[in-house]
């Protein structure tokens, strides 16, 4: 098992990456602080799951189990409902702790969850996706969406620890897979080249979830991000860069109807795009973009956005999205491979440009 810290002061926590940590009961003993326990799931993963995460668990005088639908669709503020009415119906205080075991739809939404119930409870983070594990999991974003737009509800609230089992990644769809490594790469293209190059290489054995390299994609993965919440756990400054073609993705998801793309595949057509914005810009080479289409291509993942979407339709999109400010869009671009900057000044004609390539 590999240990990492988020390091946010007295919000600080730690990461656990490693194999058959779910069934671990002296990981999870420490950070349940109190004597109740929701364990949170949905209807796919509960099955799978959840058994070995109450076995684990200390003695408790109360443990709540519930099992949300499943689907981005399902992450509204309904749903959040069916939550606080099982925990105030079966009596839970604000001492319990509220644990997300499944994705990144269960964990965003039992992050909000605990943020407000009864003004804040505790929560651990049992990620069970490839996407859950590197990304959502860590550096406390939580939410619902609306209908008007994705994740717009929510607030930033960081759990008392992250619990990744490597090994639940064995009964994760492929397609689902694919879509993590989505935001793997985004890690590589951001902040680190080095990974980058390595993903190139191991982008086989990863597809073959092949154990010691999903470990190192997920480690390597975790350590970018966890750098970037502790330097801006806001969002005030340079975490803007973990949103890295997520202006486009969004757009797609919005657009699509929540669910039917998913979060990763749209985030692939994003990163896609927005590296063809870069190297359109002349910060990147070419060669660059289409060395990425090529490694986004081998996963199964999706480099254009839908053929359906107009690019007035993108742009009425991305002007609702949380990163317009004052009227300017914010992107985030590369001045190369591993280095991500935020910049508010790309001509709207530019992006048009870029928008009307994806749609060839
Ligand atoms: P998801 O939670 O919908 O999970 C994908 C599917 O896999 C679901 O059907 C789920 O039930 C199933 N599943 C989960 N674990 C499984 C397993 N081990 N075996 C078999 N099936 C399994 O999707 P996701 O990709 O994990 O997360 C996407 C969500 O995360 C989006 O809502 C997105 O907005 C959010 N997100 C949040 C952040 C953040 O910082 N908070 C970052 C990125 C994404
Ligand atoms: N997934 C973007 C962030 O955590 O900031």
């Amino acid at each position: 098992m590999h240990t990492l810290h988020v390091e946010l002061g007295e919000r600080s926590y730690p990461i656990y990456i490693g194999r058959d940590l779910l069934a671990d009961g002296a990981l999870l003993a420490p950070h349940i602080s109190g004597r109740q326990v929701a364990l949170i799931s949905n209807e796919t993963v509960a099955p799978l799951y959840s058994e070995a995460v109450r076995a684990a668990l200390p003695p408790l005088d109360l443990i709540t189990e519930i099992v949300l639908p499943d689907g981005e669709q399902f992450k509204t503020l309904q749903t959040l409902e069916l939550i606080f009415d099982r925990l105030l119906e079966e009596g839970h205080n604000r001492s319990t702790t509220l644990i997300a075991l499944g994705g990144g739809v269960v964990g965003d939404m039992v992050g909000f969850a605990a943020a407000t119930y009864q003004r804040g409870v505790n929560f651990l983070q049992i990620p069970t996706t490839l996407l859950s594990q590197v990304d959502s999991s860590v550096g406390g974003k939580t939410g619902v969406n609306h209908t008007l737009g994705k994740n717009m509800i929510g607030a930033f609230y960081q759990p008392q620890a992250v619990l990744i089992d490597t090994d639940t990644l064995h009964t994760l769809p492929e397609r689902e897979l694919a879509a993590g490594l989505a935001e793997v790469i985004k890690y590589g293209l951001i902040s680190d080249e080095p990974f980058y190059r390595w993903l190139h290489e191991h982008m086989p054995a990863l597809l073959a979830r092949e154990e010691a390299s999903l470990a190192e994609a997920i480690e390597r993965s975790c350590v970018n991000k966890a750098e970037v919440v502790a330097a801006d756990e806001r969002e005030g400054g340079v975490r803007a860069i973990l949103n890295f073609g997520h202006t486009f993705g969004h757009a797609i998801e919005t657009d699509q109807g929540y669910g039917n793309w998913l979060h990763g595949e749209a985030v692939a057509a994003g990163l896609s795009i927005a590296t063809r914005l870069s190297s359109q810009l002349g910060r990147v080479p070419e060669s660059e973009v289409l060395a990425l289409e090529a490694l986004l291509l081998r996963c199964g993942l999706p480099v254009r956005a839908p053929e359906s979407m107009s690019v007035e339709q993108f742009m009425e999109l991305m002007g609702r999205d949380k990163k317009v400010i004052d009227g300017a869009l914010r992107l985030v671009l590369l001045d190369a491979i591993g280095q991500a900057v935020v910049r508010a000044d790309t001509p709207l004609a530019d992006i048009a440009k870029v928008l009307a390539h994806s749609q060839r």
